[in-house]
């Protein structure tokens, strides 16, 4: 009897144990990612994050931290992530807003760092400026530094409104699973205030993106290539995949038809990709993006961004069969481009080409001239400044913070 009662008293102690260690599990929440800006527009903003656990969605937002309203989110992919989103709607333009957020009623993240600032109004001149730069989840221990990159975009003296990424977010093969360690940490700091609108680079198609890039992101249109407007610009991400664009004809009736939509509508217009066409850097020249180079100068893309070459490179004006616009010889001060674009290799964002080193009299005279304004192997990222139909560029090292290169357009 008394045996039976000793068992019996061990069991009930066991499963006492046992229940309070699985609520215990079932409590503990963890923040997994801290909270990213996803689309921010001139009225409305979408805000992720991630945790270990399903539970209730919800954040706080307000123009004073004082006085905040209380909107419910949802958790949105189970596959590999826990993510948790927010959509807010009925914003002010040009408004900062500070957010918290909260799982379970409990609060995750919170602080002066948190905070959006809704687009300007479409077509508004007011001033604003974004970062821009590709190649970038590259883990630390491979020699990879956007820790160091987002440090010293989070220095600048103007904070940029948004930032652009040129392809190749996450190496090795762009895995949801890598996501956090290799792009989300090092870039925390900028991504909690400032949204990233990321193009698809070669690295990101090693695996399968509608099963990686696409859970990672809430982009416009079908998320391989998209527009967004921001004031009097107009930006258009493409997916240049590898070997060939993905789905070419499709994507290049899209931008056909994209542009003519717009043509007039907007003060400067962006192209953003990750390979290069013509280039005097240790990578190729993709034929199958020189391909557009008739469709870029011949609907007033003022420039294209480009990734993929882990170095810098500004070349000079081209027409659209890729010949230097000797006319405007003065590189540091441009008036507006015609029937031309300027093409910008900023693909160090995170991962520089090592051993290498440029050699000064092929960047100068590469296969077709003289078709470099500017090169610079170093970590580093770029921002366009924009006030009407003035703007403000810079090449800036992601170590120092100095401005390697700067010039301006005027139209
Ligand atoms: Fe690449």
């Amino acid at each position: 009897m008394i045996k039976k009662l000793s068992i019996a008293i061990l069991l009930f102690i066991s499963f006492a144990f046992y229940k309070i260690e699985y609520s215990e599990k079932k409590k503990s929440l963890k923040l997994e990612r801290e909270p990213y800006l996803q689309t921010v527009f001139a009225d409305s903003a979408t805000i992720s994050w991630k945790t270990n656990i399903i539970s209730k969605v919800s954040l706080k937002y307000g123009e004073s931290k004082l006085e905040m309203k209380s909107v419910d989110g949802k958790v949105v992919d189970k596959h590999v992530n826990i993510l948790n989103e927010v959509v807010l709607k009925g914003l002010k333009p040009n408004t900062k807003y500070f957010y918290e957020i909260y799982n379970n009623d409990s609060l995750m993240a919170g602080g002066d760092s948190y905070y959006f600032i809704s687009s300007v109004k479409a077509k508004s001149k007011e001033k604003f400026s974004f970062y821009a730069m590709g190649d970038i989840g590259q883990p630390k221990a491979k020699g990879g530094f956007p820790d160091i990159t987002a440090n010293q975009i989070n220095k600048l003296e103007t904070r940029p409104d948004f930032g652009i990424g040129l392809g190749d977010i996450v190496y090795p093969i762009g895995e949801s699973k890598k996501y956090d360690a290799y792009f989300y940490e090092p870039m925390a700091p900028i991504l909690r205030n400032i949204p990233f609108y990321p193009a698809l680079g070669n690295h990101d198609w090693y695996s399968d993106p509608d099963e990686n890039f696409k859970r990672e992101w809430k982009l416009p249109n079908n998320e391989h290539y998209y527009t967004f407007s921001y004031g009097n610009s107009f930006f258009i991400a493409l997916d240049s995949r590898e070997g060939g664009f993905y789905k070419f004809r499709k994507q290049k009736a899209w931008l056909e038809k994209t542009l003519k939509e717009n043509q007039g509508k907007y003060d400067w217009i962006f192209v953003y990709l990750h390979h290069n066409g013509k280039t005097c850097s240790y990578k190729k020249d993709y034929k199958h993006v020189m391909k557009l180079y008739d469709v870029f100068a011949e609907n007033n893309i003022d420039f294209v961004l480009n990734g993929h070459a882990h170095t810098y490179e500004r070349l000079r004006p081209y027409d659209k069969n890729g010949n230097i616009l000797t006319k405007y010889s003065d590189d540091e001060k441009y008036p507006e481009i015609e029937n031309g674009f300027i093409s910008i290799t900023a693909g160090a964002g995170g991962k520089l080409k090592t051993p290498w080193t440029p050699d000064p009299s092929n960047q100068k005279n590469c296969k077709d001239g003289d078709i470099v304004s500017k090169f610079y192997h170093k970590g580093h990222f770029t921002t366009f400044e924009i006030v009407g139909k003035k703007l403000v560029f810079k090449g800036i090292d992601s170590e120092t913070g100095e401005v390697f290169d700067t010039f301006t357009m005027e139209k």
